[in-house]
């Protein structure tokens, strides 16, 4: 169990990640929740791309934060090595961090920060152990702050006493932070204000049930969790107020990636005129990809179709689509809320002014 608490005092979730004393990565290994709270100390980069592709540690920001800290590692414990040496290190590690997982892009923005911030010291005749150990702790410093300004500026959209559905994780245990599409529901759950939320399960592997379920249900948030062919109707029932979701990339043309789903979402929350919201920081907007057709979208093993933790769920050898995300059209999205500003999602570019 690590030491570290977030939000506030009516609220109480581990972090996700952590520094131990001795400069290992301490991880929350979501795999295992929520039956078992599990830490693990990644002492490599291998280990830290092994977590991120098992998804012991996931969500767009928390993959960016732990690959800067994978970094960090892979220049710490070599201080007598040459400078150029080091960046050659420091740029394999980028790039076998960088293939861990495609969609999400504040992995891919982090790396291309750290290796800048490299290349700068090496410059200056910094060391490159200690420019690093900073950039990183920097980059979760900002995500921390990040999510508290999208809380702040979501908290604004969601009328008291209204049901939120979400979709995935995109919480704490996403983020450095309070989440993202979770971070308006803690604030106003903190200030007292009700708010009741609406969670599928996100098949196939049930971050909405495994993980946003165990952690608003911690933080005392009252949740509703549902099947995901179950959202349509219950959006027909008229009783959901607004859908809030997470992002792994936002396009310049406003269209957005986020788990597999979010699509369908958008869809019925237009169909029954509910206001879709994405919220995500900064790092989450790609201006170099023009459209949401030129996301990459991952596609996982079939294994995590057809069978649970050792069941098979589906006959031997069928054949399996399973990719992870989704693009929404910026048409179906009310509103993007970042940590800048909630913008059309046309407008999104304008957040990086
Ligand atoms: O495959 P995952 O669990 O990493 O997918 C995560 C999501 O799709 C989240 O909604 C997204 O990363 C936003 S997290 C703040």
């Amino acid at each position: 169990m690590t030491g570290r608490y977030l939000l506030g005092m009516t609220v109480s979730i581990p972090s996700p990640i952590d520094w131990t004393p001795d400069h290992r990565i301490r991880i929350l290994d979501q795999t295992r929740l929520p039956e078992e709270e599990v830490y693990l100390d990644l002492r490599s980069v291998e280990e830290v791309g092994e977590a991120i592709r098992s998804l012991r540690v996931r969500g767009a920001p928390l993959i960016g934060i732990a690959a800067a800290m994978g970094v960090a590692v892979a220049a710490g414990p070599l201080p007598r090595l040459s400078a150029s040496v080091l960046l050659t290190r420091i740029r394999e590690a980028c790039r076998l961090l960088g293939a861990t997982r495609p969609t999400a892009v504040n992995l891919h923005w982090a790396l291309k920060r750290m290796e800048r911030r490299a290349e700068a010291a090496a410059g200056a005749g910094e060391p490159l152990g200690t420019a690093l150990l900073a950039e990183a702790n920097a980059i979760w410093d900002e995500d921390r702050a990040m999510c508290r300004r999208i809380g702040d500026l979501g908290a604004g959209l969601i009328p008291d006493g209204g049901t939120i559905a979400t979709i995935c994780n995109a919480g704490a245990l996403a983020t450095g932070g309070i989440g993202t599409a979770l971070a308006p529901i803690y604030l106003l759950h903190e200030r007292g204000v009700p708010v009741q939320t609406l969670v599928p399960e996100t098949r196939p592997l049930l971050q909405g049930s495994r993980l946003t379920a165990w952690e608003l249900h911690r933080a005392g948030v009252p949740v509703t969790l549902i099947g995901d062919g179950m959202i349509a109707s219950r959006l027909r029932r008229g009783d959901v107020q607004a859908v809030l979701v997470g992002a792994d990339r936002i396009a310049a043309n406003g269209d957005v990636a986020n788990k597999i789903g979010t699509y369908g979402l958008a869809l019925a929350a237009r169909a029954h005129r509910v206001p879709f919201y994405v919220a995500a920081p900064s790092s989450t907007v790609d201006p170099s990809t023009s459209e949401g057709s030129a996301i990459p979208i991952e596609e996982r093993a079939p294994g995590e179709l057809t069978g649970w933790r050792g069941h098979n769920s589906a006959p031997a050898g069928i054949q399996v689509w399973n990719p992870a995300f989704d693009v929404t059209p910026a048409e179906l999205i009310t509103a993007i809320i970042t940590d800048r500003a909630v913008l059309p999602p046309r407008d999104i570019v304008r957040t990086l002014d």
